[in-house]
């Protein structure tokens, strides 16, 4: 069995950077070099600002930096060097040709394949680290056995990683479980052994699952989308409770107190966003169809569609509640981020809200502690949310560096992202500074132990899953709209608006 000392990792981005990183620091004997074709990234790996931000990668990146682990644009140096590369390229939904919007793009996993067939010599074990269809692997070998280089041998490894964004360390330092497919030969054991051999440095082996490479392609995917369906599945229920008075954190409290079904996952929400989630269930419809699995498309496409209808209907009830109409109205809008603890926009339901309030001609002013205005301003001149027309965002929208200036003078203000620091601002202050009646829409229910005293304040609470402001709605009904879609029969006199 091959002993590893030099591990090389293509890709230095939210998979690849914290993964070598940490493997770095738990094998001090192997020296990892994380390689990137983006200079500027690597750049800032090699400073105090990273280019993503982890809580607790810091740390670990100035602990191993310069002596075990390695930043470098030299990619043919690291790849000739290793005895184990990762691949962890961006495999990206497709945006044009065949499975456009739902293929993954394979066109960075494929570069990687042929730089390593290019430079390599000798016995390489290549690791898919990026999500990547079922049976991507077989696109690396066929590429690596079309190569006429008489020493050049390889194993091809699937190890996808579980990790999420903003627990990424801790996810890493005590994993539930390592998954590594390969070949059912003795020379892909082997490769299999070399890898895990890696892992055991900090995992115990009872935690480490060898499968064969396709079982392991298609966990990565089914891990995704099974939590993706229960977080439509508590979305969905959300709706409900909104019209029934029913409470959706009672209710995935009381469910998820059954072992069977168990609690994560069960918090609703705008609705997921991230990098895998829909790009994994796309893929995966997209397989199941050119498949002619037609039943098994369909019913993970309903985990998107009840995303999809949770983002739209939480802008709605916005407009709804501000008496269907936000045009020319200021909404302060915090977070962007697509969860707490992380800057990462992709897919974030922020950027889906901020589209549909845009599309109503609302004014934003939007606060994340973590995004840069740039990448705001990116994503929300993106086509796909400003359509042909971009320069409505620098019309529209404003971005602040600290919430307080984001509330004033708005007529709502909306939690997008569950940062723990928007549970303690200073409502008392904010609702002072806001237009009225003054309404929180809370997408996250970061404010749920809250409602009382923000009402006493005076502000209209609405929060997803459960009605906190069940009179404001006969108002509304007055008007014969399915405001805040609320059907509650509280009598019109206790109106306070
Ligand atoms: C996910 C998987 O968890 C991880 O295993 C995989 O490797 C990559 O994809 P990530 O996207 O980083 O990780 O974050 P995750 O914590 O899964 O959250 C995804 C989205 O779902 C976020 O927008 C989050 O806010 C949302 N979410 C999560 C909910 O709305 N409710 C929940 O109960 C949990
Ligand atoms: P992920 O979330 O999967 O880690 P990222 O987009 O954050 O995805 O990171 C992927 C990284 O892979 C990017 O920094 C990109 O520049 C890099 N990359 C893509 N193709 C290549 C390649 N052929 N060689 C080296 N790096 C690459």
């Amino acid at each position: 069995m091959v002993q590893v000392k030099n591990i090389c990792c293509i890709g230095a981005g939210y998979v690849g950077g914290p993964t070598c990183t940490v493997i770095a620091q738990m094998c001090p004997e192997v020296t990892v070099t994380v390689v990137d074709i983006n200079e500027e990234r690597i750049r800032a790996w090699n400073s105090d600002q990273l280019p993503i931000y982890e809580p607790g990668l810091q740390d670990v990146v100035d602990f191993c930096r310069g002596k075990n682990l390695f930043f470098s644009t030299n990619i043919n140096e690291a790849i000739k060097k290793a005895d184990i590369i990762f691949i962890s390229v961006n495999t990206p939904t497709k945006t044009f040709g065949m499975g456009k919007g739902r293929a993954a793009d394979l066109k960075y996993v494929e570069a990687c394949a042929r730089q390593i067939a290019d430079v390599a010599d000798g016995y390489k074990i290549v690791v898919e680290k990026s999500t990547v269809p079922v049976r991507a692997a077989e696109i690396i070998r066929r590429i690596f056995k079309t190569s006429t280089k008489p020493n050049l041998s390889f194993q091809v490894l699937s190890n996808p990683e579980f990790l999420a964004e903003g627990t990424a360390i801790e996810n890493l330092k005590n994993p539930d479980r390592i998954l590594i497919g390969g070949d059912e030969t003795p020379a892909g054991q082997n490769a299999i052994a070399a890898l895990s051999e890696v892992y055991e440095h900090w995992v115990p082996k009872s935690k480490i699952i060898t499968t064969n490479t396709w079982s392991s392609e298609l966990s990565k995917l089914a891990a995704n989308a099974f939590l993706a369906q229960r977080i439509s599945s508590i979305n969905s229920i959300s709706a409900l409770c909104e019209v029934t008075g029913a409470d959706v954190g009672e209710v995935a409290h009381a469910i998820g107190t059954d072992q069977r079904i168990g609690r994560p996952f069960l918090q609703a929400s705008i609705g997921f966003g991230g990098s895998c989630f829909q790009k994994d269930i796309l893929n995966l419809i997209y397989i199941c169809e050119t498949l002619s699995l037609h039943e098994v498309a369909l019913y993970w496409q309903q985990v998107l569609d009840i995303n999809e209808y949770q983002r739209r209907r939480f802008a709605s009830r916005i407009v709804n509640c501000l008496f269907n109409t936000v045009a020319d109205k200021k909404i302060a809008l915090l977070g962007f981020a697509f969860k707490k603890d992380t800057g990462d926009t992709r897919e974030s339901s922020s950027i889906y809200v901020c589209k549909y309030l845009m599309d109503e001609g609302a004014h934003l002013a939007v606060y994340d502690p973590k995004v840069k205005k740039e990448q705001i301003i990116r994503d929300l001149s993106h086509p796909a949310i400003s359509g042909d027309n971009p320069e409505r965002v620098s019309e529209l929208v404003t971005i602040t560096s600290e919430p307080y200036a984001a509330c004033e003078n708005t007529h709502a203000l909306v939690i997008c992202t569950e940062w723990d620091l928007f549970k303690d601002l200073d409502y008392e202050r904010i609702y002072g500074k806001m237009l009225k009646p003054a309404f929180i829409f809370d997408g996250r229910r970061v404010l749920d132990n809250l409602h009382k005293r923000l009402q006493q304040i005076g502000f209209q609470v609405e929060t997803i899953g459960k009605k906190v402001n069940p009179v404001s709605s006969l108002v509304y009904r007055a008007a014969s709209k399915p405001a805040c879609q609320e059907q509650d029969p509280t009598p019109a006199k206790k109106v306070k608006i």
